[in-house]
């Protein structure tokens, strides 16, 4: 090959001799030269569990997606430890909501039995997790207690989130992963872990959660669209920069998380870089319902190729630096994974 005006040789060899093409002619050589793989225990399964049904019932804007029974759930938690994924985080769906959110806390709420159901059935072989948040229990659908003139009250959620991880600590949750993005809540979180004699308990913060469009689906499967108004009072908002996120994140880690997340996952490489790069705590990413809605869309109406897709988005979350990836998809890509070892 010659380029006539081309590069000139230099330190790192003549411009003629690089051919970056040689190290990907293989499928043997590309598997050899990889710098990410996603290991299956780095996968962790998001499940919805709903009070009062006695079969699975399916999500329609998550084709594949169930809302569990109890007893569903548990065969559903066995086959993900079969396929080898690291995590499960569970979302109750209850039969009655009120303003208080009664139901996330009550320890005889949807939650808490189907903690202590996982507990007995694979506990040990997959690490429990739980969402702590109030949205699903609520009436009116926001992730806190409101004030009288309807705003989200932030420091009286507190308080309900306090409540909630100890209920969800003792029904055997292993890790608790606040998502309602109040000021405070991981330092509530905990010292009421601590008081409660839970200090070993760690706490997965969702630290960086943007207000967005991709939560659509999962509304449909929690049953908890907001009554009135939107999130963005308390999410963070799309167009603000990383610095923000760096921010909310270093607030988690001064309050005492273990962990922290950057959600929705497609859409904020960038900001998962940047706090990969920036802290030493493990890092998870969530590949939310809406990407999870429109890769299997396009996929039924025949335009993209389903498998790579999954495939594509998950390496690139992980090369974009996430240690732990919440998807859907688990187990379908954990079983995937452990055939092509
Ligand atoms: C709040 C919560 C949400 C999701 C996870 N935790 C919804 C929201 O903030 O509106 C979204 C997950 C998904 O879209 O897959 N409890």
């Amino acid at each position: 090959m010659s380029v006539s005006g081309g590069l000139p040789g230099g330190p790192l060899g003549d411009w003629s001799t690089a051919r970056p093409r040689r190290l990907r002619r293989t499928p043997a050589l590309r598997r050899l030269v990889a710098d990410v793989r996603v290991h299956p225990a780095d996968l962790v399964l998001p499940m919805f569990v709903r009070e009062g049904v006695d079969e699975p019932v399916p999500i329609s804007s998550m084709p594949g997606v169930v809302q569990h029974s109890r007893s569903s759930l548990r065969r559903a938690a066995v086959e993900a430890v079969e396929a080898g994924v690291g995590g499960l985080i569970l979302f109750g769906v209850p039969a009655d909501k009120d303003a208080r959110g009664s139901g996330a806390d009550d320890p005889g709420g949807i939650v808490q039995l189907a903690l202590a159901d996982l507990a007995g059935e694979v506990g040990g072989d997959v690490v429990l997790m739980s969402d702590l948040c109030l949205d699903e229990y609520t009436d009116h659908g926001h992730c806190g207690l409101l004030t009288a003139d309807g705003e989200v009250d932030n420091d009286a959620t507190l308080v309900r989130y306090a409540e909630i991880a100890l209920a969800q600590a003792r029904a055997g949750a292993e890790v608790v992963a606040p998502s309602g993005m109040m000021d405070g809540q991981v330092a509530a979180i905990r010292e009421a872990l601590d008081g409660g004699g839970f200090t070993h308990l760690p706490i997965l913060a969702y630290s960086a959660k943007y207000a967005s469009a991709f939560y659509g689906p999962f509304r449909e499967a929690a049953q908890c669209a907001p009554r009135f108004g939107d999130r963005a009072g308390y999410q963070q908002d799309p167009a603000r920069s990383v610095g923000e996120a760096l921010r909310e994140v270093a607030l988690d880690l001064a309050e005492g998380a273990d962990a922290v997340m950057v959600k929705p996952a497609l859409a904020y490489l960038d900001i998962l870089r940047a706090v990969a790069d920036a802290v030493d705590v493990p890092v998870a990413a969530y590949q939310v319902s809406g990407e999870y809605a429109m890769i299997e869309a396009a996929a039924a109406a025949g335009w993209i190729d389903r498998d790579r897709m999954i495939a594509e988005t998950i390496t690139g979350i992980a090369r974009a630096g996430a240690d732990i990836i919440l998807t859907y998809w688990a187990v379908e890509v954990a079983r995937g994974l452990r055939s092509t070892r």
